[in-house]
């Protein structure tokens, strides 16, 4: 599935308008309150390839034209405060498994899953003016966290907002039978809390590639007292 696309990471700049798009469209009225997203533990996995984590981009490694293999996901969505208002210069990173439903860190490595070695599978963006951040990656799948427990597929989020506390989180994608028996996603109080941290994947806009599609997370951060995982 591995294919060279030297245009890779110039497309995703093309892409990144279409993704201003679509958050423009939900921008949020000021007036409006926001529950806040839920947390989520940040796992066993954080930071794997951390020195070579520098960028939004988790399909293509650093210098390289070698495409990760996978379904392609734009991931965009804005941080703010529960007003609404825009929470700008927040750094968000994310983490995830591969496409065989491996992470590449060294708590991973007696997996018998396969590694992708194009995979970037860490990285991080810093939210604009707007509170806008984006990150082009692939759909992980889902991996055995125990002999009995096999998570369905996520992101893990940390968000960092200027001068406040870690905020760390988990996306999981709407449809996915195992989301069902997640011991994560199932412990979180409300159905309303669940469908917080649950994307529906959505055929992309025409600036973006015709092979991806596009998940929309808004991170409305919660208020002091709220549970926050210390990483
Ligand atoms: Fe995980």
């Amino acid at each position: 599935m591995t294919a060279r696309d030297p245009s890779g990471r110039r497309r995703f700049l093309r892409g990144s308008l279409a993704a201003s798009v679509v958050l423009a469209a939900a921008k949020p009225s000021v007036a409006a309150w926001f529950p806040p997203t839920p947390a989520q533990p940040a796992g066993p996995f954080y930071a794997p390839l951390r020195p070579l984590s520098i960028d939004n981009d988790l399909l293509y490694l650093p210098g390289s034209s070698i495409r990760a293999d996978g379904d392609m996901l734009h991931i965009v969505g804005q941080v703010r405060d529960q007003a609404g208002k825009p929470i700008a210069g927040a750094r968000v990173e994310i983490w995830q498994a591969n496409a065989y439903g491996r992470y590449n860190h060294p708590r991973h490595a007696n997996s018998n899953l396969k590694l992708d070695p194009n995979f970037q599978g860490f990285g991080h963006d810093e939210t604009d003016a707007a509170g806008a951040y984006r990150f082009r990656t692939i759909k992980p799948a889902p991996y055995p966290d125990s002999p009995v427990w096999l998570r369905p597929p996520h992101i893990h989020f940390a968000v960092f907002p200027p001068g406040g506390p870690t905020w760390t989180t988990q996306l999981y994608f709407a449809g996915e039978p195992l989301n069902a028996t997640d011991h994560l996603l199932q412990g979180l109080p409300t159905d309303a809390d669940r469908a917080r941290v649950t994307v529906t994947l959505t055929p992309p806009p025409p600036d973006l590639e015709p092979d991806s599609r596009v998940g929309t997370f808004d991170i409305p951060l919660g208020i002091p007292g709220v549970k926050r995982e210390k990483i």
